[in-house]
This record gives structure tokens, sequence and C-alpha cells, in this order.
């Protein structure tokens, strides 16, 4: 079966391709297992085997093959042979994941394709539990709006060129002196890069540090729009395991730690899991020994609600191998794409020069009005707010969820951030859940929806930033029910 699925698949190097044998052979054989032509665990056939169906000398078998497990594709087992191993990249020729939702349009690229395929994107509804938004009603618009019009009053024609320095100085200090106070960062300002959203973020990270087919260690469960980003940069996406206490790195034993590994230790997207300071040092160890590059998305710690209070990973870091990214998305409004990455002292030329080259960034005007916003102290009052109106939301749908604990759900990630998960029970079907909520006005979205490659995941990921209180008094009962109406 493998050797015909690699004949016909040889039969398609035009003759005369520059690629030496042993390579030819190692991309097709890599397809195959991309496409599961051979399952996980499962043995290959011998390389003399191979070797004789393929008419190859058994030198060039085996250079692919060792290609192959110098990559994690495959492990052998000496005086048994070689085997699947149960972590293939990801990568966009693979169309096998759960979230495959849609045809792909032939006139589009492949990337296209495949970044559409890759879930829905959540577009925005204005329902209870939506996961994601803030409260935009308790943002501060009229005073936003009166320092942007004083801003704007103040600009000169120079402030309308590009901003090739990483940001209005003023906010990157002003964003500086945030993060070390709140979150522990070692920096200065030098090091603080304005971007328009965490997904430009991510995405520069992935062009600088990393080439196209590079493998990233990513959490599964995943944040859609890391997986999108990362993809669309050419990377390939190696999906680790989450448990209760963050990626689960004993999953990782035996692979090549990549030079590229993307975490949300404080508050994991979606399961709301928090790296424990064991495991935090232990990726920090493995970086460190093995120049590698972490990439920390800090999203939501701005709102913390319980448990010790948590330091970023970049701030436990020595070595200078932590990329930080932040938003304003949470603690603001999604549309002001304001975001920020902190990058090693080592990387600030390169990053500048590329962010400049890339994006072609701008906003001097509104950068200038943020950069007020924080020194006048309005930033702080605005957290302050939101935080009290998050708690008691989040205590109201935690109230309202107590029956579905009774009957076998557990919660997790409710000490931080706008959204906590309701884990169920493994033989759950949280899909048609979310839809039957769905049905009845309350968006909430499938745990398993987020997962990679993995099939144990159940739970509702439930969203509390958005809605008001009155409507999670009204509508957390509602949710509660239909959740232990499925519990039985
Ligand atoms: C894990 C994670 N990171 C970042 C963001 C926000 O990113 P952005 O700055 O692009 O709005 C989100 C939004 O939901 C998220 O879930």
């Amino acid at each position: 079966m493998l050797s015909e699925y690699l004949l016909s698949h040889f039969q398609q190097v035009p003759s005369g391709s520059a690629l030496a044998l042993n390579r030819q052979l190692y991309l097709a054989l890599r397809d195959a297992l991309r496409q599961g032509k051979v399952a996980a665990g499962e043995r290959l056939p011998s390389s003399r085997d191979l070797a004789h169906d393929l008419q190859l000398s058994r030198n060039t078998v085996m250079t692919a093959l060792q290609q192959l497990e110098a990559e994690g594709y495959v492990y052998t087992q000496t005086g048994s042979g070689t085997y699947v191993s149960d972590n293939i990249p990801m990568s966009m020729a693979r169309p096998s994941v759960p979230w495959v939702t849609s045809a792909a349009n032939s006139t589009l690229s492949k990337r296209a394709q495949s970044l559409r395929d890759l879930g829905d994107s959540q577009t925005l509804e204005v329902q209870p539990f939506t996961q994601g938004p803030p409260d935009f009603g308790s943002f501060p618009l009229p005073l936003w709006q009166k320092l942007q019009n004083k801003h704007w009053r103040m600009t000169y024609p120079d402030m309308l060129d590009y901003n090739p320095s990483g940001g209005f100085a003023p906010l990157r200090r002003a964003i500086a002196d945030h993060l070390r106070l709140s979150r522990g960062l070692q920096l200065d300002s030098q090091q603080v890069i304005v971007t328009s959203g965490t997904q430009q973020s991510l995405s520069l990270c992935a062009q600088v540090l990393a080439d196209v087919g590079d493998p990233v260690w990513v959490e599964d469960p995943l944040y859609w729009g890391a997986a999108k980003a990362l993809l669309a940069s050419g990377v390939e996406l190696l999906p680790i395991a989450v448990d209760d206490q963050g990626m689960n790195l004993a999953a990782t034993q035996g692979q090549a730690v990549p030079r590229l590994i993307y975490l949300t230790p404080s508050h994991q997207h979606p399961t709301g899991a928090v790296m424990t300071l064991a495991r935090r040092h232990q990726i920090l160890q493995q970086a460190h020994a093995q120049g590698s590059w972490i990439v920390e998305d800090d999203y939501d710690s701005e709102f913390r609600f319980s448990g010790p209070p948590l330091s970023s990973l970049q701030g436990l870091d020595p070595e200078g191998r932590v990329l930080y990214m932040g938003t304003f998305s949470k603690a603001l409004y999604p549309g002001i794409k304001l975001a920020y990455l902190v990058v090693p002292k080592v990387l600030v030329e390169p990053f500048l020069q590329l962010h400049y080259d890339l994006n072609r960034p701008g906003q001097v005007p509104m950068q200038a009005a943020m950069a007020e916003f924080i020194a006048l102290g309005h930033f702080a009052t605005a957290l302050r707010r939101a935080r009290q109106h998050y708690s008691l939301r989040r205590s109201s749908l935690l109230a309202a969820l107590q029956p579905c604990l009774a009957q076998g759900a557990t919660i997790s990630g409710a000490e931080q951030g706008l959204h906590l998960c309701l884990n169920l029970p493994s033989h759950m079907d949280d899909q048609a859940l979310a839809a039957q909520a769905h049905k009845a006005g309350l968006t909430v979205r499938a745990l398993s929806s987020y997962c990679l490659k993995r099939r144990d995941l159940r739970g509702l990921v439930i969203g509390y930033g958005y809605a008001p209180l009155s409507s999670i008094e009204r509508d957390g009962p509602v949710l509660a029910q239909l959740v232990c109406g499925a519990l039985g």
C-alpha cells in the first residue's frame, strides 16, 4: 500500500528533477504520513522492502528515514523496525482536523483554502456568553473621543508618515512601565514594539524566527487566531496536549525542541489551565539549552479574580528566550487594534527593521492619544472599573453553573480572564450541545472545536465579559439547565 503510494508519487516528480532521490523519497514519505496513509503507532515497511519495491538503493531509503526520524515523524525500535510517531506535525497540506467545515474553492491558493477550512472565525454575535469580546459598554468613550480629538488637533504633517521606530516613544515607555509593574516583566522601552494586534505580533515572530516548514510547538487545544497566524506564516503546528498544569512537556519527550514555541501560560486558551512554576522553569531551561524561542501570549492577565498573583514567563527568564505579547483588545476594546510585542534585547534591531519592512506601521496620532490615556491614569481607572464589572458577572455565572458540577461537570480557568471552561464527560457531544444553546439564543463554543489532534476533550467555553450582569443572571440558569439536561 505505502509502496504503491510512494511509487505513484515518484512518477509525478519530473524526470531530471534536481532533487536528490533520498530527498524525493523523504518528501513523498512525509506527505504520506501527513495524509494518514500510515496511522500513528504503525510500523513502516522495512528499508529493505522499500528499497526493493521502489527500486532504490537501501542507502537512499535509510537517509530518507533518518531525516524523518530527526524531524519526529517516525521513531525506531532497535531490532523491531520504524514506527509512525504520535506527533506528526500538522501542515497546510493536512485537511483532516476536526475543524474542517467547508469545501475549498479551487480558485484560491492552497494556503487560503486551508486557512478557510481551519474552523470558523467566530464573527461577533451580540448574545450572552460570546467568548472573546470585552464589555464595550463600560469603555469610557466620551473621554477617549476627547483625547483623540485633542491629538488630531495637535498632529503636524510629519506624524502622518509611517512609524519606523516600533511605535510612538511615550506609548512604548508607558507600556514598559505598565508591564514592569503589573506583570513582572524585565524590560526597557526599546524592547517594546507596538503592533496592530496579537496576530501581527505572532506572524512577525514566526517570520523572523522560523523558516517555512519549521515545526512550532503549540498547545492542544489552541486559539484559532494563533493557529491561522502561524500557518499563514508557513510554519507547521506540532500540537502538544494541555492538562491542568499547562502544556504537558512529558508528552514531548524524545522530540527535538523546535525553534519556536507558542504558549498561553497564564490562562491557557481555551481551557484556562495555568502553567505551573515547575513546567515554566522546565520549558525555559529547554529553550535556553536548545536555542529556541518561546512566544508568550498574555492576552487577558489584566483580569485576575482569585488565586495567587501570577507573574509572566518573561519575568522568570534570565536568558532572554521569551518574546512577550499583550493586547489592548480585552482591556479596552478589540477594534482599537493596538497590541505590543516585547522582544529580547538581542532581537530588537532585526524586529524593528522587519516590523517596519513587512507592515509599514503608522497611527502616530492615535498612539499619542493612547500614551496620554495611560499617563493620566485613565487606563488604570478603566481596568479597575472593568474588573469590578467582570467580577460580578463571573460570580453570577459560577453560581448559575453549580447544578452542573453536581452532575459531573467541572470548571477550569475561572481565576482570570473573560471566559471559563465547563468541562464535560468525554462521551458527550459538546458541539451538539453548543448548537442547542445557540438555538436558545446563547452563544457558547464547544471545547472540542478548539482541538487540533485531541479527541478526548469535551466542554463548553463560556464568556462572561461581553454580556451585562442582568443578562448573565437571566440566562445563566437557562444554560445550566440545558447542560444538566444533557448530562442526564
Ligand atoms: C489567546 C488570545 N490571544 C490574543 C487575543 C486577542 O488578540 P488581538 O490583539 O488580535 O485582538 C485573543 C482574543 O480572543 C486570544 O484568545
